[in-house]
């Protein structure tokens, strides 16, 4: 027997959230499929649509070291095969790790019958998230895994709210065809933070989430920015300036870095401004002479 399972792309940090907030999206992903071996292995035995960049090895291969993590945890002697079918670009910020690991942990629990509750799946994913970036963030594996907007209160307990997602809301991501792996683009952050941005920070983050609850487009707008990642963060990726600037005058609520980047995200009210935005950024990364992908996407 073979079981499949999709999980998406997602926008972690939303700009203050850093390492706390995330929320899926719901046209792109990885897939994976599963199948019991005769062995007491789990084995990586076919990877597409990654170039040829990603290993098999099972204790660097994302979704191998989840799957790992959760059959120690119930003792599972047996051994499993695991396909993935990469539908995400690698090192672009929009959770490619975490959806692989969170569509294998999804299609390993279903085929033994489902002995964890989806939620009891994440300590596995936050694992893989260790071995592919060097951090346990949870802030793409818990969107990917639970869907919507997701808030990660603490960490130690591990304690995960999911949010309300505002009616209408869309999300443009632009991807810059550059490769920034996580590890690096977490190396550039200050250790530090000044009691004054952190004050800033919590203020904008408090709002957001009151912005998603109230489906107060202006709040949610005003809350949108981060004092702390993406000073450090934004210099590595060419546009961003021009980005921020080319959105204000289309009605979008505002623009930043999703996860660790190159992507941007840029939230909006409607689909239509989210297509809107989209066109912009086409005659943006024209002029800065990159190459992009652009998806629109509603949240779920
Ligand atoms: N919160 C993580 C970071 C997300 O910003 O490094 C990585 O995708």
């Amino acid at each position: 027997k073979k079981v499949t399972a999709f999980a998406p792309a997602t926008v972690a940090n939303v700009s203050c959230g850093f390492d706390i907030l995330g929320f899926a999206v719901d046209s792109l992903g990885d897939r994976v499929t599963v199948s019991l071996n005769d062995t007491n292995e789990i084995r990586v035995t076919r990877i597409e649509g990654d170039n040829g960049k990603l290993p098999l090895a099972i204790d660097k291969n994302t979704c191998g070291v989840a799957v790992n993590a959760m059959l120690k945890a119930m003792d599972f002697k047996g051994g499993v095969d695991i396909e993935l079918y990469k539908g995400l670009p690698l090192g672009s910020g929009m959770g490619s790790s975490a959806a692989s690991a969170v569509a294998a942990l999804v299609a390993t629990n279903r085929l033994l019958g489902n002995p964890f509750e989806k939620a009891a799946l994440l300590p596995f994913a936050i694992e893989s998230e260790r071995v592919a970036c060097g951090a346990g963030h949870a802030d793409n594996v818990s969107p990917a895994l639970l869907g919507g907007f997701v808030l990660i209160r603490d960490y130690h307990p591990l304690d995960v709210i999911p949010l309300n997602v505002p009616r209408g809301l869309y999300c443009t991501l632009v991807h810059p065809h550059l490769v920034l792996n996580t590890a690096d683009s977490r190396s550039v952050l200050k250790q530090h933070v000044s009691l004054k941005d952190a004050t800033t920070q919590s203020g904008n983050i408090a709002g957001l989430v009151a912005g998603l609850y109230q489906e107060d487009m202006e709040l949610i707008s005003r809350s949108l920015n981060d004092v702390i990642a993406e000073p450090s963060r934004s210099i590595l990726i060419p546009g961003y300036e021009e980005m921020k600037e080319a959105i204000k005058t289309a009605g979008a609520l505002g623009c930043g870095i999703s996860g660790s980047g190159p992507t941007l995200f840029i939230l909006s009210p409607t689909e239509e401004i989210a297509w809107e935005v989209s066109r912009r950024s086409q005659a943006v990364y024209e002029k800065v002479g990159l190459p992009i992908d652009v998806y629109v996407s509603a949240i779920n």
